[in-house]
């Protein structure tokens, strides 16, 4: 069983892989996505998007972390998956799912679902450049508009030579609209011999037993589920039958995140970044819709602190 926290771009970034890989159960992480434009980037940009390479490359409690570059320009992308793995990244990921109007545009993320043929070019790039035994490993949707060049899309994937590819069970055309089609991951497997890491609506122990069992793989990539129940992965090792975790095991860990947010970021995005979680945390936790009833216009950090403070102690 491999158990990988989900690139979140926006959303899983260092402040939350570093608290949700603490709680344990997680194989490796894969970072926000880098921007491949047309040339090698500076050091500073891997820095900002992924800091633990400053650190081994793992997050604090040792969780290895790959990097995951976006882009279609074949020596960029090779040269920055050199970069990558320079500075300490644990192998190499490729974005062929980001569905960003943006990023499309620019012949970037999902829209190369459409080519086949640019995905195996893509892969061999960053293989070809790096040493046989470093990961490159691939994400994808089941295609763009339809899942019709699914198999054509991964055989293309495996062939210019990834180590493995994870797949988010949904078209880019799907959006995040329930349900992920586990049963096209089924298919899917058939037709390939690189391992298949299942993605899409992983919430509980539950949905893990389900969706594997579905699929064929033990190996699955956690996303929304891990950031709304940090101890997600640790809970599937377990066979827990506890579909969230604990209000008072999560309190605890606003209060460091909240922590760790005003000692490293401007004081004025702190408070956006905090509601960000919690809405998440919300959906899940009848506790956090009540903190977030509380902080939703509240911007003054002191009245935050302390909005925090007294739900710890009502959770301890
Ligand atoms: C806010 C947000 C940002 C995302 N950013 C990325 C990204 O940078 N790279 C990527 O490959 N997938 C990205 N994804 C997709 C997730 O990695 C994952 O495939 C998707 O959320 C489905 O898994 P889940 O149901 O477990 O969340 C993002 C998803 C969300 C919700």
């Amino acid at each position: 069983m491999r158990l990988i926290l989900a690139p979140m771009e926006g959303l899983a970034d260092h402040f939350l892989r570093r608290l949700i890989t603490a709680q344990g159960g997680f194989d490796w992480v894969v970072s926000e996505f880098v921007r491949v434009v047309d040339r090698p980037l500076p050091d500073s940009v891997f820095h900002r998007v992924c800091p633990e390479l400053l650190n081994q490359g793992t997050t604090v409690s040792g969780t290895p972390v790959r990097v995951q570059l976006l882009g279609n320009h074949l020596d960029a992308m090779a040269a920055n998956a050199q970069k990558a793995i320079e500075l300490g990244s644990h192998g190499v990921d490729l974005n062929f799912g980001c569905p960003s109007k943006t990023v499309n545009r620019s012949q970037g993320g999902a829209i190369l679902l459409r080519e086949p043929e640019t995905l195996f070019r893509v892969v061999r790039s960053v293989r070809q450049a790096l040493p046989a035994e470093v990961v490159v490993s691939a994400k994808m949707r089941l295609g763009y508009d339809d899942a019709s060049l699914m198999i054509e899309n991964a055989q293309a994937i495996e062939s210019a030579g990834a180590t493995e590819l994870t797949v988010h069970a949904r078209t880019k055309a799907q959006g995040y609209a329930p349900p992920a089609h586990w049963d096209q991951l089924a298919d899917l497997a058939e037709h390939i011999r690189l391992p298949l890491i299942a993605n899409g609506d992983i919430w509980t122990p539950d949905d893990y037993r389900r969706c594997t069992s579905i699929v064929g793989t033990e190996d699955v990539m956690l996303g929304r589920g891990a950031i709304r129940n940090p101890d997600l992965a640790f809970r599937i090792r377990q066979s827990s039958t506890a579909d969230t975790t604990s209000w008072h095991q999560l309190a605890p860990l606003i209060g460091e995140f909240w922590q760790e947010v005003r000692l490293s970021m401007p004081e004025r995005y702190c408070a956006g970044r905090l509601k960000q979680w919690l809405n998440h945390l919300r959906q899940v936790h009848p506790e956090a819709e009540q903190l977030w009833q509380r902080v939703r216009g509240e911007a003054d950090i002191q009245r935050l602190d302390n909005d925090l403070r007294s739900a710890a102690k009502l959770a301890a």
